[in-house]
Order: structure tokens, then sequence, then C-alpha cells
């Protein structure tokens, strides 16, 4: 993909449902009573990854264009084959926690960049439940999970990871007594919400523990899944780079979970404006303007690097830009992605011209820099991809993303929608 420098952005979007929040529909719609009808969901190649694998355990899924139809089943059915989780570490990760408990064996597998990420973080509590698991070396996919009854455990999570706890919650609904789950910092909270609004009771005990008792029913819903914030992070990220941008995104996802770029582009100096908010299923939804303003620069750490983890890659992809530069720390967790980010955000600032700091936990980069385009390597991650074309719109000349189609994992919309709001 060749990107050439922009002028400045302006239109109004609305966009494919977000990842997150339909992995878990997905999910608790197969293991729920009747039928869960989803609108807007995601586009993903990950949430087809999702959905691929609810259809080998049994349920019919219909898909019809953004609409999705899933037919729940009391207990799920035994794989013929091994579980195909693609990409996505969020469909290996949670439904590990759903087929622990069901009384069959199942392997699970992904593609060779899931292939080479940690899975010891939900071995280690779903084993403590019960489940009999073992993984390739390091704890590295392929699963075998051989579930069945399970038991509640109280748990304190050693990383803060949303997966992790969507696991131990939904293997919680297998267990008996009461499964709760404490992280050290807050980490977004869609399957709390989820379960819920599939008739789910989910405690919460204090800010980061939550838990769920074991034996209840799932009842399926209808909902239309809110637009993905993740993927409006490059849209408003490149708005936010040009004065004369307006930009504006409708039904967009804006949990408070999941919406500290809206914090994070204020902090920095955009205008940044919210209009008519609504909630559904326990999601906030609504309606967000970004315009320019002079952006300075700002220090991301502790819990807002958690909140941000999916739009760091962005947000240090425009930091030269600004005038002070970022500073990212405690991101430990951008290394076991679906690439090291860390090492190729920096690799790619660095062909751009740009000067920058690598740090085992996160990033320097410097303010006050002009860009030149370069060949961006994507390292076959989508975000990588869709946050080094956001950079290429500031820079001077023209760059090539390689492996630019990886946007199809989350966004494959993504370049024909940044055209449509591009002015050169
Ligand atoms: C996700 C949680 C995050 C995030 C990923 C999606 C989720 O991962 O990076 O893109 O949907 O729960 P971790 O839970 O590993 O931090």
């Amino acid at each position: 993909m060749i990107l050439r420098p922009a002028r400045n952005i302006l239109g109004a979007l609305r966009l494919p449902g977000d990842k997150s929040v339909s992995h878990r529909y997905a999910m608790l719609g197969a293991i729920a009573q009747g039928t869960t009808r989803l609108s807007n969901f995601s586009s993903g190649a990950d949430c087809a990854s999702t959905l691929g694998c609810v259809r080998q355990l049994g349920c019919a899924v219909r898909v019809n264009g953004g609409v999705v139809e899933i037919e729940g089943r009391d207990r799920l059915q035994q794989p013929a084959e091994s579980l195909d989780c693609g990409n996505s570490g969020s469909t290996m990760r949670m439904l590990s926690g759903i087929v622990a408990g069901h009384d069959f064996p199942c392997e699970l597998h992904g593609d060779e960049s899931l292939s080479r990420r940690p899975m010891g973080r939900i071995i280690a509590p779903l084993r403590q439940m019960g489940a009999r698991i073992s993984a390739a070396a390091g704890d590295r996919p392929p699963l075998h999970i051989q579930g069945g009854a399970l038991h509640a455990i109280d748990y304190k999570m050693p990383v803060a990871s949303a997966q992790v706890k969507s696991a131990i919650l939904f293997a919680g609904l297998y267990a008996e007594g009461e499964t709760a789950v404490e992280e050290p910092y807050r980490t977004r909270d869609h399957s709390e919400q989820a379960l819920r609004a599939f008739g789910v009771e989910v405690s919460r005990s204090s800010r980061n523990r939550v838990s769920v008792r074991g034996g209840q029913t799932l009842h399926g819903i209808e909902a239309a899944v809110p637009g993905d914030i993740s993927s409006a992070a490059f849209f408003l990220c490149a708005a936010a780079l040009f004065p004369g941008s307006n930009l504006v995104i409708e039904s967009l996802l804006l949990n408070p979970t999941r919406a500290s770029l809206l914090d994070a582009l204020k902090l920095l100096g955009a205008r940044v404006s919210v209009i008519n908010l609504e909630e559904h299923h326990g999601e906030l939804v609504g309606t967000v303007k970004v315009e320019h303003g002079p952006l300075r620069g700002i220090n991301i750490e502790g819990p807002m690097s958690v909140a941000l983890i999916d739009e760091l890659p962005v947000l240090a992809a425009i930091a030269p830009y600004t005038r002070d530069g970022i500073e990212i720390r405690d991101a430990k967790e951008l290394r076991v992605k679906e690439s090291d980010r860390i090492a190729l955000v920096a690799r790619n600032l660095r062909a751009m011209g740009a000067e920058c700091e690598e740090r085992e936990d996160g990033l320097r980069v410097p303010g006050g820099q002009q860009l030149h385009g370069a060949e961006i390597e994507s390292g076959g991650d989508h975000r990588i991809a869709m946050a080094f074309s956001v950079a290429a719109l500031r820079a001077q000349g023209e760059s090539v993303i390689h492996g630019a189609e990886s946007a199809r994992i989350s966004f494959p919309e993504f370049f024909t929608m940044l055209e449509g709001v591009v002015e050169r």
C-alpha cells in the first residue's frame, strides 16, 4: 500500500462493530439459550475466527453482511478437528475458558504469530480450576484442553489482562461455587457487561475485583455492536494532526475502560467533544468529534498504559509531530502482542527519520520532528500497518506499507475509509 501525505481529515464515519465486544457476544451467544442476533458485528478476520470456532463447537451460525445469528447450545459439541483461532489471541484465550467447562478433549491452534504468544497466563488459573491442559514448549499454542467439572477459585492475576480475566469468568460459569478474579490494574470490562446482558449476575466487590457464581443460565440477546474505538483511534489521531481537520464518528463504543484515547488526545491538546451518549447492554455509545489543537506532549504510564494498550502504537507513531513528544512506560505487554510492537514502532519511526528511545517497557519519542516517507514493515501486525499509515499522512513524500493487508485482522475497510476522509 502506498500512502501519500494529506492536507487534512474531513468527514463523518460510522465504523464496523468493536472487536472485543463482538468476540464476547459471539462466545456467550454460543452458550446461551435461544438465538443471539448481532448487527454491526466486527468485519475483522479475528471475529470471523471466533465464529468459525463456535461453528466447530456445534452451533449454527448465520452471517448476512454485518448481521450474525448464533443458535446457542446448552452444551457445546466436541469439535471434529482442532479449533482454528487464526491470528486471534482473544479467541484462543477466552474460548479456552469456555471449553474448559466441557467434558471433552479439544485442541486450539493459531497462525505463526499466535503460536508465539504466551498462554501460561490462562493455563495456570484454568488448571487450578480443574481443567487438564498441555501446550507446546514455553506454554505456547497449540493448547490441548480436557475440561470437565470445574471448581471455583479466587485468583489474583499477575498481569493486567482482560483476556485472562474473561477466560476465568467464563470458566467460572461451569464451576461449582463463586469464582473471583482480581486484577492489578483495571482492564476493559466488556465480559462483565456482556455476561450481565445475557442474564448472568456478576458482582464487583471492589474496583479491580469481580466474581461470578457457577451454574447460571444465559439467554440470547439482540444487539447492535457499537463502532470499534480502537479502529477509530487511527482516524482520531490522524484528524488531530492537521489544522483544519474536522472528523465526526457516530455510534462509537465509549465504554470508560476503552475510551482513554479521548483523554489522551485532550491532554495532548486536540479538541474533542462527545454527544448523544446512550447505553446499550451496559456499553456506552456516542458520537465523537475531533478537531486539531496545537499538540503538546504526554507521559503515559501505569493504569493509563493498560487502558490504552491497543492505541499505544498509533500514539507513538504521531508523537514526533507533537511539540514535546510522548513517553510510554509500563507497557511491556506490547512486546507479546501480534508482534513485538515496541520494537516495530521504534524500527519504523527510525525508518521515517525520527529519533526515538526504545526501552524494555516502552518508548520515548521526542516531539518537534519532521518525518520523511519510508518503507514500513508491518510485521504482519494490523495495528502497526494502520498506525504508520497515519504517520505517513504527515510525512514528506510517499510511504510504502508492507503487509498492509494485515489490516483485515481487525479492520478490512481501513484503507478505503481512510481515503474517504483524507483531503489532499
Ligand atoms: C483484548 C484485551 C487486550 C487487547 C486485545 C483485546 C480483549 O489484550 O490487547 O486486543 O478483547 O479482551 P490482553 O488481555 O492480553 O491485555
